[in-house]
């Protein structure tokens, strides 16, 4: 399509709480808590560097100090291994640094969803943008998720919300779509509704972490009144777009883990490492083992 900008920018808020997975994250980000050895949002940069994102914005809070530092240059320890001559090490921990540009914005109270993507304006500017959740890690063994929705953007022009379809009874835990099937794997939204009950909800098609928006989200971002907790949502300021542009979804390939809830991170821990290759026959074998006891 013509007069389609490439998206290149990702934004990646990591401010909340974590309430659900206290005490761990009462001194420590969840964002940082560790899949195996390899903290979430690691994962999720990979991720975006992976389809093709250039510039990273993380939206970050005074407890968060761990993802600035994570993100950063660590001199002295890359010296000691140097010193050890633990190069792998040393390549695995400078890669980190130098995977992206990644520029840090501090969400001074947090404020909610919506409002943490706000503070992204002046690092957007006017161009289409990605925003990733700090939390939730999608797992693809052939193209990422998030180039998934990009591909979708490029061929729509709109705004993509990516999706999967979950069990009826659990709709009532995400924002909802309400649109028509255009595809094998797309629809239209006309609308969304958060946290449905399921005898309310219009489908049974739950937003999970990714997103392409438009620019023109920040104006409605801005007029968007803070909801449920005080927090100003997201799912308002995108619905407020989806009246006035075109808007899609997309069921996108890819196991997804809540690494914020304790069922997810603990999930996100057994099946990434039964996928490593250094871990995944003696593991494999403790859990064997292991469930013969259940
Ligand atoms: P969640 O709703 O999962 O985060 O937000 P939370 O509020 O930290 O979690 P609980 O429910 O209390 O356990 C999804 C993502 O949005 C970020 C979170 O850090 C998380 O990565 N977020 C949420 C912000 O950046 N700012 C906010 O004000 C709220």
């Amino acid at each position: 399509m013509e007069n389609i900008k490439r998206v290149r920018k990702a934004v990646i808020p990591a401010a909340g709480w974590g309430t659900r997975f206290l005490p761990a994250t009462k001194a420590m980000p969840k964002e940082m808590l560790p899949i195996v050895d390899t903290p979430t949002i690691q994962y999720i940069v990979k991720e975006a560097v992976e389809s093709g994102i250039e510039q990273i914005c993380l939206i970050t809070s005074h407890t968060k100090k761990a993802i600035e530092d994570h993100f950063d240059r660590t001199f002295e320890l890359e010296a000691l291994l140097e010193k050890g001559g633990k190069t792998e090490e040393l390549r695995q921990i400078r890669e980190i640094a130098e995977m992206v540009q990644v520029v840090t914005v501090r969400q001074q109270e947090a404020k909610g969803l919506g409002h943490a993507v706000l503070c992204a304006k002046a690092f957007v500017g006017d161009e289409p943008f990605a925003v990733l959740l700090g939390d939730d890690v999608v797992f693809s063994d052939e193209k990422p998720c998030l180039k998934q929705l990009i591909d979708v953007y490029e061929s729509t022009g709109g705004s993509v919300l990516g999706v999967q379809t979950v069990a009826h009874e659990n709709i009532c835990k995400y924002g909802c779509v309400d649109g028509e099937k255009i595809g094998d794997r797309t629809y239209t939204v006309n609308d969304m509704v958060e946290k449905p009950r399921p005898e309310e909800a219009p489908t049974d098609v739950a937003v999970l972490g990714r997103y392409i928006i438009t620019p023109e989200i920040f104006e409605k971002l801005e007029n968007t009144a803070p909801g449920a907790g005080g927090e100003i949502q997201l799912t308002d300021a995108l619905r407020a777009l989806a009246k006035e542009q075109s808007m899609y979804a997309y069921d996108f390939v890819g196991r997804r883990y809540d690494v914020g809830d304790r069922l997810g991170f603990l999930q996100a821990t057994v099946e990434y490492a039964l996928r490593r290759s250094d871990l995944r026959d003696s593991f494999g074998a403790y859990l064997k083992e292991i469930a013969q006891t259940l």
